[in-house]
């Protein structure tokens, strides 16, 4: 079994020979992620001789999983779901972003500091810029799931590009409104008010959300909906116009049912995979202080995506 493929945990991620390009993805649970392919032909494309690992480690465990990554010479590694927030508690550093979501992504190990960033910003807003042709400021953008982990970042994230209008749409309506609140003062000055609030908290309720998305550009979901075949439809089709750009931060399934219905109805679509790869891009980046070679970190993710 390639390394690669390997899942460590806390028993077993002793057995790695200490070495200095170690690098992984930290996840529970983590067997699926498509990182470690992509990011070792990143390594490769450059010449670096690296070793990217897949480490599942429980939240209660991660101290310790970390404490052995230190250890054991760890350069630098991913963190996904569900120890993003967990990460952020352990950085002795943390970056603007990291500072702003709560959470990190993207750790560097430097002279026995944990540094903590998160890229999941600026992969978002790189993966909108090279599916669409358009920057996130320039848009007016409706989030589903905008309550949710992934989707409080990208809402921030958005805020702090001054996009155009912001519509944060959530299950439970509290969460949205309340990140509305802490939201809507980044938007208090410098564009014309137009007949909307800038930034503006909406029920999960389709008629609702018809209404907004004709004032909308971009409409994203960022909520769990739709990983699962059996999910039931999150929005009624009908709700989807033409003129829409609609991104889906789900990549498996390639095609959700949103964005099946969406490309149905003439609107265009991209998946969360261009997310992935760029948030995956700009972490290479920090820790090896190179341009990541894209083409190639490009092509092994398609390929595996494919594959999966
Ligand atoms: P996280 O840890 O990021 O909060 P999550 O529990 O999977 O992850 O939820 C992600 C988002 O998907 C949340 O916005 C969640 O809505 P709630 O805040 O109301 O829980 C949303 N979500 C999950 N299942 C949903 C469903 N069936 N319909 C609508 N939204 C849903």
């Amino acid at each position: 079994m390639l390394m690669e493929d390997r899942v460590l945990n806390l028993e077993s991620i002793g057995e790695l020979a200490p070495s200095p390009a170690l690098y992984g993805v930290l996840g529970h649970p983590v067997a699926h992620s498509l990182s470690p392919g992509f990011q070792t032909a990143g390594f490769a494309a450059l010449d670096r001789d690296a070793q990217y690992v897949k480490i599942d480690a429980a939240p209660e465990n991660l101290p310790a999983v970390v404490a052995k990554m230190k250890e054991l010479g760890f350069a630098g590694w991913n963190v996904t779901v569900p120890l993003k927030n967990h990460m952020h508690a352990l950085c002795d550093e943390l970056d603007e972003q990291a500072t702003l979501f709560g959470a990190v992504n993207t750790v560097l190990h430097s002279d026995g500091q944990l540094l903590g960033f998160n890229t999941d910003g600026i992969g978002w807003d790189e993966a909108i810029r090279e599916d669409f042709h358009v920057d996130v400021g320039d848009l007016r953008i409706l989030i589903l799931g905008a309550g949710g982990g992934a989707g409080r970042a990208l809402s921030k994230y958005a805020a702090l590009q001054h996009c155009e209008r912001l519509v944060l749409v959530n299950r439970t309506p509290g969460k949205a409104e309340e990140l509305a609140a802490e939201l809507r003062p980044v938007f208090a000055s410098d564009k014309l008010e137009g007949p909307h609030d800038r930034c503006t908290a909406r029920p999960l309720e389709p008629e609702i959300i018809e209404e907004e998305l004709a004032t909308c550009d971009l409409l994203v979901n960022a909520t769990s909906v739709g990983l699962k075949p059996t999910d039931p439809p999150l929005l009624p089709s009908g709700v989807l116009a033409p003129h829409l750009l609609v991104y889906d931060t789900i990549y498996r399934p390639a095609r959700t049912r949103l964005l099946r219905d969406a490309e149905a109805r003439g609107a265009r679509v991209a998946n969360g995979l261009s997310m992935l790869l760029h948030q995956g891009a700009a972490a290479f980046s920090i820790w090896t202080g190179q341009e990541a070679p894209l083409a190639a970190m490009r092509e092994r993710l398609m390929a595996d995506a494919r594959a999966a």
